[in-house]
Formats: structure tokens, sequence, C-alpha cells
């Protein structure tokens, strides 16, 4: 198998394969040893004329810190923000215009976190140049996996296979263990042990997925359960930006049992992982554990700065520069997440439609009540178009008429967070010439949802379900107006996986 990670963004740890991971895992050792030997100033011309740009929308110490150091160390620049104070962020500039801004000022990569899921994916999307994902909101940060995978591979002798390892902390809420097990499942017999409140504890989904993977993932009744039966313990911080209104207080509640303390460790023989940061009020590593010999986690962020210097090594070295075109692809323009309903021709129903409308659009199956949010969201009648919102109680029909000839995507969007998977129809002639549903994903912190963001929907099949291009959150059709034979249609239509958009032919 080639492995080639030139002109290839990293959007989700599950685009590696177990090949790749051990590739980056043996890269990054020779990273190491040069580091170990004193020998990394050879490396000052690797990248040089090469630069990084990082665009951090969330904060961050490792992650940006070390793929700069990683730039640095290897002979190229970088430039960026960190937090969105003091860049037009703040006069609302979306995230297409500030990735071109970053390709018109000549970067070769970018690095990118930002707080929603599929953000990533879709600065992507927008980049011709490569995109590396620093963590997208609850959904992934797969370069801290690599590292997380980069550590273990040094603490068991170059071996990922067979690995037994604990989780602790917020297994619900952030985005590491995800994209640790996941990484995981790419190796033979490895075992999750995990102890946590219902609250913080491993996403049923992700267990399952987990299990269709091969993994043994094992739900214990105490810390020192799982830690007696585990080589690694990987301990994480309560993500309380990421809870709603979840206070410190409830969370060091539920966290009593759960922290690591020296006791624990001293009864187990476990490596004791974080990612870091830790949250030193709700200390869930206690500070007496930080001088035990279980600590691995400083090592676990140098290891970090390897693993990072071996990628963008691997992403950059002898790759021609991309010239700036100022054009956006125009795949970037639609979504595919129109699903075509059947127009049945002199149906009762569209005649009731268009009983007074000739030309215009009617919206229906409205979720009832949200006719005149509509209307308001949509200013309709302010914009001397002629409006008909209508609840009718003994049907408990409701729909939106207006002769407006056609909705655009930012009002499409906008009908769909206020009433989803209603039924669009346009209506020519007195004949409904298109109906269709506008799907838009339903996790709730999907970049997609976000209407001046201008991201239009995208979807892909996976073994038969629908699933998100920009999160990878499946979606599934709960109205019950959408037939079976619509619904596979629909499925049919889209492409299976994520498709790269492509700049250069
Ligand atoms: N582990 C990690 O992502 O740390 P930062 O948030 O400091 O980047």
């Amino acid at each position: 198998m080639e492995i080639n990670f030139k002109d290839r963004d990293i959007i989700s740890i599950t685009d590696f394969c177990r090949d790749e991971i051990f590739y980056l895992c043996k890269k990054a050792k020779k990273m190491h040893d040069l580091e170990k030997n004193n020998e990394r100033d050879g490396l000052l011309n690797e990248l040089k004329n090469k630069a990084l740009a990082y665009m951090f929308y969330e904060p961050s110490t490792r992650t940006k810190t070390s793929f700069i150091t990683a730039m640095r160390q290897l002979g190229g620049s970088w430039d960026g923000f960190s937090g969105i104070e003091g860049t037009s962020v703040m006069k609302k500039e979306t995230i297409r215009d500030t990735v071109m801004m970053m390709e018109a000022n000549h970067f070769d990569v970018i690095v990118m976190r930002h707080p929603l899921g599929g953000s990533l994916q879709w600065a992507a999307d927008v980049a011709s140049i490569p995109v590396i994902n620093g963590g997208d909101g609850e959904n992934e940060h797969p370069t801290q996996s690599l590292l997380d995978i980069f550590t273990l591979y040094l603490l068991s002798d170059e071996n990922l296979d067979g690995i037994s390892i604990g989780f602790g902390g917020d297994l619900s809420h952030g985005r590491t263990i995800r994209s640790l097990s996941l990484a995981l499942s790419c190796f033979k017999d490895i075992t999750i042990r995990w102890a946590a409140e219902d609250f913080l504890g491993m996403p049923e989904d992700l267990v399952e997925l987990l299990k269709s993977r091969g993994v043994s993932v094992i739900r214990e009744k105490s810390v020192e359960d799982v830690m007696s039966r585990v080589q690694f313990y990987y301990m994480t911080r309560p993500q309380l930006e990421r809870m709603g209104g979840i206070t410190q207080k409830d969370v060091m509640e539920m966290m009593k049992k759960y922290r690591i303390d020296l006791k624990k460790v001293k009864e187990s023989n476990v490596k004791l992982m974080h990612p870091l940061p830790v949250n030193s009020e709700i200390a869930e590593i206690d500070y007496e554990v930080y001088f035990d010999k279980s600590q691995a986690f400083f090592q676990q962020a140098e290891n970090g700065v390897f693993l990072r210097k071996a990628l963008l090594y691997e992403m950059l070295k002898g790759v021609e520069s991309v010239q700036f075109s100022g054009e956006l692809n125009p795949l970037l323009e639609y979504g595919n997440n129109r699903l075509k309903r059947i127009i049945k021709e002199n149906a009762k129903e569209g005649r009731k439609f268009i009983d007074n409308i000739t030309n215009g659009t009617v919206v229906d199956h409205l979720l009832p009540g949200t006719e005149q949010k509509i209307v308001a969201e949509l200013d309709l009648m302010n914009r001397g178009s002629s409006s008909i919102p209508a609840h009718l109680p003994k049907s408990g029909k409701s729909f939106l008429k207006t002769d407006l000839p056609e909705l655009n995507e930012r009002e499409l969007k906008k009908i769909t967070l206020i009433s989803p998977e209603d039924t669009i129809n346009y209506i020519k002639d007195g004949k409904v010439a298109d109906k269709f549903v506008y799907l838009l994903c339903k996790n709730t912190n999907c970049v997609t949802r976000v209407v001046n963001e201008d991201i239009p929907p995208k979807f892909y099949e996976d073994s038969g379900t629908i699933r998100c291009r920009y999160c990878r959150k499946s979606y599934s059709i709960t109205s019950k107006k959408v037939s079976q034979k619509e619904k596979e249609e629909f499925i049919n239509s889209l492409p299976e996986g994520i498709e790269q958009i492509k700049f250069h032919a």
C-alpha cells in the first residue's frame, strides 16, 4: 500500500488506516530520536519557505504551540490567530472568507480549531491547500489521537495490538475519547474499560461503533476496578463549555468517586495519560499524582511535537506552492440535501395549494404554530409579497403560501430550523413544478445550521445510513409524509462516503 499524506486534509481519525497510523508513528519516532540525540537542528531546512496558518476560534495551549514548534524546527514559518478577538470574525466574517484570506496570504497549510462540529470539513472543502483539524466542537481531534497512539506505541515497545486502556473523566462531551477510541479500533485485541456517571459516560452510538469494529468495551463499577485491569489509564477533563446549564459544582459532585488520586494510582500499575489541560479546580487528577512514576502526560504532550513534526513533514516536504486564484470551487455553492417528493398530477392536495396562487411557493406540513414565526423570520409581510400563513385546527394542517417564486438557501434553512422536514412546493402556471424536503443536519452543534455561514448541506450514504458530510452524524428522516420510495431514491442519489472536493484536475 502506498502511503501518501501530500495534498491531503486531516479531518477525521477514521480517514486513517492501520498502516498509515503505524507509518506516522515510525516517522514520529525518528523525530523523537533526533531530539533525544541532540540532532534536532539537522531538520532546519526541510520546510524552508513553507508557511503554516493557525486559526484557533477556541482556546488552545498544546495544539497550537506544538504545531508552531514543529514548523519552527523544520525551518518553516507561521502566523494566525488565537481567539477571535482582534480578527474580522468579530465583524461577522464567515469561516469561508477567513479561510480564503489565509490562502490569499500564501500559506501552505492551515491548522484550525472551531467550536462547531463539521467546521473543519467545510474549511477543507473551501481551501485548495491542506487543512488539519485541531478540534471541531464535540466531534474530533485527530492529531490528538495520533499523538496519544504514538505515546502508546512508545510505551508498548512499538506494538499497538493487545492494548488494554481505561477511560475516565468526561467520556461524553469531549472529542479526544471519540477520536482515540476510533484510532484504537484499527488495531487487534483492544480492550477499553471505563467508569463514570451516566451523564459523563461513553455515548451509546460510539460504543456500538467500536464493538462493530472488534473493540471490547466494558463498563466497570469503579475507577479502581478499571485501573486494576488495564495497562494505561486515559483521564479527561470535564468539558464544562459543552454542557449547557450544568455548573462546575454539579460536575464536581459527579466526579467525586472518579477523580484520580495518589491512592488509586499506587494501588495499580497503570501509566496515566491525559490530553491536558487538567481543570485545576475540579482537579480530575490530584496534584500529588503529578510526582508519581505513573504520570505520563507531560511526555505525551512532548510526543505531540514529534508527531506533528512528522505529519507536517510528510504533508509538505517537496510540495509545490499553490497559486491563489481567488475563485471558489463551484461545488461549494450547492448542497445535495433536497429530497425530491413525487408530484401527483391533479391530486386533491395539489389543487388545494394552488387555488388562489398560480405562481409562488407553498410550504406545507409545517409544525403547527410555526407559520407566523416563519413569516416574521423571512419578513414576508414587508417584502411586497402576498403571503397567507394558515393553521387549520380541525385537520391540524399548517402551511404558508407566498407569491415569492422560489426561496433561496438562507430562507430554506431558516424555515427548516423552525420547522424541520416540511415540504416546499414551487407553483408555476397553476401547477406544482417542484416539490421537495430541505434536509438539514439535526446535530445542534453542526456548523451547517448557522444560517449566515452559507454552507449548503451535503450528505453521504454509509451502509444505508444518511450522514452529514460535515459533522458526519447520522440523519434519520422522521417526516411521515416522505414515502419509503422517496427516501430510497434520495439515499441512492447520495455519494458513498466523503468525496474530496478537488481543485486541480
Ligand atoms: N490537548 C489539547 O488539545 O490541548 P489544548 O487545548 O491546549 O490544545
